[in-house]
């Protein structure tokens, strides 16, 4: 048998041998391929000799079209094979509902502290924002609060290994950076920010939590000032028919001191179980800028007042929104993000 001869029938036996389509696919490589065989037949044709040339191109011409035709025979059948198999398969049913992706939103906390800034923001106020790894003299010396300062109770601290730095109490230690930025300037800033502090996790408190403080300093800013500037913010945020009334209090870097009640947003002052049958509810904590605060800042306390305050908008959302956990908030439990 002559070598194409020979050629041909192994091509077409290897060829109905072929199992799926990757070895089909490797049977071309091997015979149409650049080094395949019949591609080298057909390279070969040059090389036969005169009178024998002419037959051999014929033959190597002949087994390439065979050889090809073939191919396309069993590659349609294994076409059809798939398609067959995919046919078989459970069909794909396509009038289920798709699958909504899930669309992400602001936190509630966000929400609330952005509610926050805009308010104040239109009542002139600058956002600063100030760290949240304190020194001990920010935090509690320069606020009024020595060492050993009986004070220091009110916040339980959480300290580093490094003597003397902590994780900041209460956004209060801002003031100083801001009256030191300021430079003897009036002030008008809120610092919205986290702050810690080493408590019982309960409903009402948590060892993490935003506070929003707020300073306003000039040469004549008043209690008067204060309470007006309180009393538009609970309005805004609250609704407009909301009452303010301040009571006395104590905080190491405020004198006068006071505590800011709200009347009840559920009864309207005429008690119910929010309020604990008060009428009242208490929004913040304020009073007008120590003398001694002033001074550690910069400011001559015989030119300037100020006043400040400190409130945590969780508990104002906890507030506006009747919820009655301070954990859900950092609980991570879509169930309630999602319903704000
Ligand atoms: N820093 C206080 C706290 O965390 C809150 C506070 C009270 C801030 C009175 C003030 C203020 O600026 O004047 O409990």
């Amino acid at each position: 048998m002559s070598d194409l001869a020979n050629l041909e029938q192994r091509a077409l036996s290897e060829l109905n041998a072929t199992d799926g389509e990757e070895s089909l696919r490797a049977w071309k490589t091997r015979y149409f391929g650049e080094q395949g065989e019949v591609t080298l037949a057909l390279k070969n044709i040059g090389k036969i000799p005169g009178p024998e040339r002419a037959a051999y191109g014929k033959e190597c011409n002949r087994i390439k079209a065979s050889l090809g035709e073939a191919f396309e025979v069993r590659q349609q059948a294994e076409k059809d094979k798939a398609l067959e198999r995919s046919l078989a398969e459970p069909p794909i049913d396509v009038t289920l509902p798709g699958r909504r992706p899930a669309h992400g939103r602001l936190h509630l906390a966000t929400q609330v502290m952005r509610d926050i800034r805009g308010i104040f923001a239109d009542l002139g106020f600058q956002v600063y924002r100030s760290r949240e790894v304190e020194d001990d003299e920010h935090n509690f010396g320069l606020l009024n609060m020595p060492p050993h300062h009986p004070a220091r109770d009110m916040w339980d601290t959480f300290h580093t290994m490094t003597p003397g730095v902590l994780l900041r109490t209460h956004t209060s230690p801002g003031q100083i950076h801001v009256m030191r930025q300021f430079k003897g300037k009036p002030i008008r800033v809120i610092l919205p920010g986290m702050c810690y502090r080493y408590e019982a996790i309960t409903t009402r408190s948590e060892i993490q939590f935003q506070q929003v403080e707020g300073l306003a300093i000039g040469s004549r800013v008043s209690m008067a000032d204060l309470k007006g500037t309180i009393s538009a913010f609970a309005r805004r945020m609250f609704g407009e028919e909301r009452q303010v009334r301040i009571r006395s209090s104590y905080f190491p870097f405020t004198e006068p001191s006071i505590e800011v009640d709200m009347d009840c947003i559920v009864c309207a002052g005429k008690g119910c179980s929010l309020c604990k049958k008060s009428g009242w509810l208490e929004i913040m904590g304020a009073g007008m800028v120590h003398p001694t605060v002033l001074k550690n800042g910069g400011y001559d306390p015989e030119q300037f007042t100020g006043f400040a305050f400190g409130m945590g908008p969780q508990r104002i959302a906890m507030l506006k929104y009747a919820i009655d956990d301070i954990r859900q908030f950092w609980g991570n439990d879509l169930r309630f993000l999602q319903q704000f």
